[in-house]
């Protein structure tokens, strides 16, 4: 690529966020001309040189710092890194390098690759990324719970029943076999997005919000879980199927997927957080592609009232009644409570109501992607958002002999349609620890 096809190619992504009369084209154009297209090999330490001495043209002399992104294969990462620090590191300021998962297969191969990058970086230079981490509804989490006063005295086994933590994608593989196949769902979604998710819901309050103290928190949480045992889980992979004149792809129908593997594109587990705040509330993590709907979501369903007063206006199903809190992360970002509410009228009728913060009504302004708050903090040295090495062990040691239990025994997962809600099972895994999958009563937003 020349740098103009290279600049050709940001433009199209590019966006800017000051105010237009602030003159947006003029810094999207001062931002082009300082990108710059250079080819190299990974692992040649030569080709960094080269790299080091463009970089220097450019920066002439005044004090610089070096953000490294690997945007490339894990097994390579290591070699860049190699070639990154000894040849082009910056001289007086600053040398960051982001990495973006996979960070293993499994707890031995996560901890060779720390070993890997430590031997030529420290850990404050290191930013593995988890872009689900640098969501709005994220990032919100703590917000709601920590600064306002009537969640977080809620917020334990007294008045939560369950917590589900979902992901599901209405798509399937998209080509994407040759990395999918060696990983599989529980990999790729339920190990990083989903248990950041769950550690940061479950976390106890912090010392501060610096990065530290909230990271030192969800280790916490990581390490008083139980790892997974094969009763916790139910795997799927989605099966082809035919609706009117349209014909959806069997997971194994992808060319570079064998057609009998047993690689799970979805997974339902059930976690049990062993501290005096979350003893025997399930936590049930969901996560699948070929899906009916694309969402992630986090759903928190209390407990009954007791002694409830309007016990006869619910009928039977006191399911219904209890409170669910909704924080909605895709698609329209949302925060809803069902609560109860009397139908207006004469006589007494109770429904299922939501307290609704849509936020594309009530903050019109588009919401930054998650990469581009992840980008700035990773520049600005901000570590909050991004995971440390102990918090990759402790993650690992909760799904590894999952795992490898599941390859040894060769566990074939159960097959459901494209475009279903996926295996009847997760009904099963659900019922087992009293949970009523997804939502309560009324209809979604
Ligand atoms: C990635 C996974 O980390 O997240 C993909 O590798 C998945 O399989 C993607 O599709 C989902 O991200 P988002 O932001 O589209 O929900």
């Amino acid at each position: 690529m020349t740098d103009e096809e290279l600049r050709n190619m940001i433009c199209r992504g590019l966006t800017c966020r000051i105010d237009k009369r602030k003159n947006c084209n003029e810094k999207m154009d001062q931002f082009l001309q300082r990108c710059f297209y250079h080819s190299g090999q990974y692992s040649s330490e030569d080709h960094f040189s080269k790299l080091d001495k463009k970089l220097k043209e450019k920066e002439g002399g005044r004090l610089s710092n070096r953000l490294f992104y690997l945007s490339i294969p894990p097994s390579i990462f290591v070699d860049a890194v190699r070639c990154a620090r000894r040849r082009a590191s910056s001289e007086q300021g600053w040398t960051r390098v982001i990495v973006e998962k996979p960070f293993g297969r499994d707890s031995k191969s996560s901890v060779e690759l720390t070993r890997g990058l430590k031997e030529y970086l420290c850990e404050d230079q290191i930013f593995r990324i988890d872009h689900y981490l640098g969501e709005e509804l994220i990032e919100n989490l703590l917000v709601l719970r920590f600064s306002n006063l009537v969640f977080e005295p809620l917020w334990s086994r007294n008045h939560i029943r369950n917590v589900q933590v979902i992901f599901s994608e209405d798509i399937g593989i998209e080509g994407r076999g040759k990395y999918f196949d060696n990983y599989g769902i529980i990999r790729d979604i339920m190990q990083n997005h989903l248990l950041q998710i769950l550690a940061l819901f479950a976390m106890e309050t912090p010392v501060s919000l610096d990065a530290e103290d909230i990271r030192n928190e969800k280790v916490k949480v990581l390490r008083s879980m139980r790892p997974l045992q094969l009763e916790d889980v139910v795997v799927g992979q989605y099966k082809g199927c035919t609706e009117g004149i349209t014909s959806y792809p069997a997971y194994t129908d992808d060319p570079n997927v064998t057609k009998n593997s047993l690689t799970p594109t979805f997974a339902a587990a059930t976690f049990f957080i062993n501290n005096a705040r979350w003893d025997g509330v399930p936590f049930l993590m969901i996560a699948g592609k070929g899906l009916h709907s694309k969402r992630a979501e986090v759903r928190v369903q209390f407990r009954h009232v007791p002694g409830n007063l309007y016990k006869q206006k619910f009928g039977t199903d006191l399911d219904k009644a209890t409170n669910e809190l909704v924080l909605r992360s895709q698609p329209d970002e949302a925060v809803y409570l069902k609560i109860n509410n009397k139908v207006p009228g004469l006589g007494l009728r109770l429904d299922c109501s939501d307290l609704n913060l849509l936020y594309k009504s009530r903050y019109p302004r588009e919401v930054p992607d998650a990469y581009e708050r992840l980008l700035l903090d990773a520049v600005e040295g901000e570590r909050r958002l991004f995971i440390r090495s102990d918090e990759l062990d402790a993650a690992w040691a909760l799904f590894t002999p999952l795992l490898k239990e599941l390859e040894e025994k060769k566990v074939m997962p159960e097959l459901y349609p494209y475009g279903s809600r996926g295996p009847e099972g997760v009904h099963y895994l659900a019922a087992k620890h009293n949970v009523r999958w997804g939502d309560l009563s009324c209809d979604d937003l």
